[in-house]
């Protein structure tokens, strides 16, 4: 093929469509599966079976709201304040935190669109359902797991309310 001069400009409004494209539906439309990199390599392993914290000593919304939302620097600081067993190189990042009282950006894997509505509370109280159900061994991990270790799509949600008998109406859902 021929060069003509407006060959670049068609290729730049397709990469920028398609960029366009690929943003609206990972953040309107649909989940994000795009990887994540954790500000510290928190060990959940470590807290919850050697330590036996709760998932809600950390993720203090999931027993009472939609959200179950990720620990402020204030939940690490109750232990970390103090030097805990042996130092290393993660540990001193997140003493360094806790002195400079600084918020860790955690990044949410987990996303729904905002059209669809979920709330922890409900399934986790009410519906008596396992966190590792709906998020895969999450407990064993020992370092962040850089994508979701299980989705759920709107076919899984449908599924399991099924089967227990729960709402299928579209607008319990979406809104
Ligand atoms: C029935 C499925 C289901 C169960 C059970 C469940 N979750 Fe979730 N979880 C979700 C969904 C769906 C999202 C994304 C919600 C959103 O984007 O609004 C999510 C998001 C999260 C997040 C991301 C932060 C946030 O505030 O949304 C955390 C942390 C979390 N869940 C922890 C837990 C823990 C801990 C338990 C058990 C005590 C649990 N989940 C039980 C489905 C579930
Ligand atoms: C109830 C006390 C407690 C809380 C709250 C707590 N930790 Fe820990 N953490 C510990 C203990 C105990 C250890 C293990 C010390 C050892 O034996 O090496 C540890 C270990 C660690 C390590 C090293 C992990 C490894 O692989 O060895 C990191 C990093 C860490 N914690 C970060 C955090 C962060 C971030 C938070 C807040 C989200 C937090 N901790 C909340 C008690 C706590
Ligand atoms: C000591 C604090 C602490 C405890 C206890 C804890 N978590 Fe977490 N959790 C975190 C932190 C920090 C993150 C973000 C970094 C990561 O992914 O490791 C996180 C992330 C998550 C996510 C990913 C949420 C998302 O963004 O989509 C899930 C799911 C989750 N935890 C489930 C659990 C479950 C289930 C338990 C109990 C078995 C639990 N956690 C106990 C601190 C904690
Ligand atoms: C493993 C089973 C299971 C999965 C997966 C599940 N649900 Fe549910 N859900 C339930 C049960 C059980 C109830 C009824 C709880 C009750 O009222 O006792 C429920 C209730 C609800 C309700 C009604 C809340 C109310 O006000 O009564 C909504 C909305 C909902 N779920 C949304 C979702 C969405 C969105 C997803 C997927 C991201 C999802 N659910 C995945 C079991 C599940
Ligand atoms: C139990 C909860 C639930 C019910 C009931 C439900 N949805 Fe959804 N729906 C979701 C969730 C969660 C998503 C986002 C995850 C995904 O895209 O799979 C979604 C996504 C969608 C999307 C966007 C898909 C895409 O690819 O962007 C459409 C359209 C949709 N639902 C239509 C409907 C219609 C129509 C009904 C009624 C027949 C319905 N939904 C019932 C939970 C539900």
């Amino acid at each position: 093929m021929k060069f003509k001069r407006w060959m670049p400009r068609v290729l730049v409004f397709l990469l920028a469509m398609s960029s366009g494209l690929l943003y609206v539906r990972s953040s309107k439309g649909q989940i994000s599966y795009r990887p994540k990199k954790q500000p510290i390599a928190f060990n959940h392993f470590v807290h919850v079976h050697e330590n036996e914290l709760a998932c809600e000593d950390c993720h203090q919304g999931v027993k009472t709201g939609y959200r179950a939302t990720l620990p402020t620097t204030e939940t690490c600081s109750l232990c970390h304040s103090e030097p805990q067993g042996s130092s290393t190189k993660e540990k001193a990042l997140i003493e360094g935190y806790i002195k400079e009282g600084k918020p860790i950006l955690w990044q949410r894997l987990f996303v729904l669109p905002d059209h669809a509505v979920f709330s922890h509370r409900i399934h986790v109280v009410r519906g008596g359902i396992a966190c590792q159900d709906c998020h895969g061994p999450m407990d064993m991990q020992k370092e962040p797991p850089r994508r979701l270790l299980k989705v759920l799509t709107m076919d899984d949600c449908m599924d399991c309310h099924k089967q227990q008998g729960a709402l299928l109406d579209c607008n319990g859902c979406h809104r």
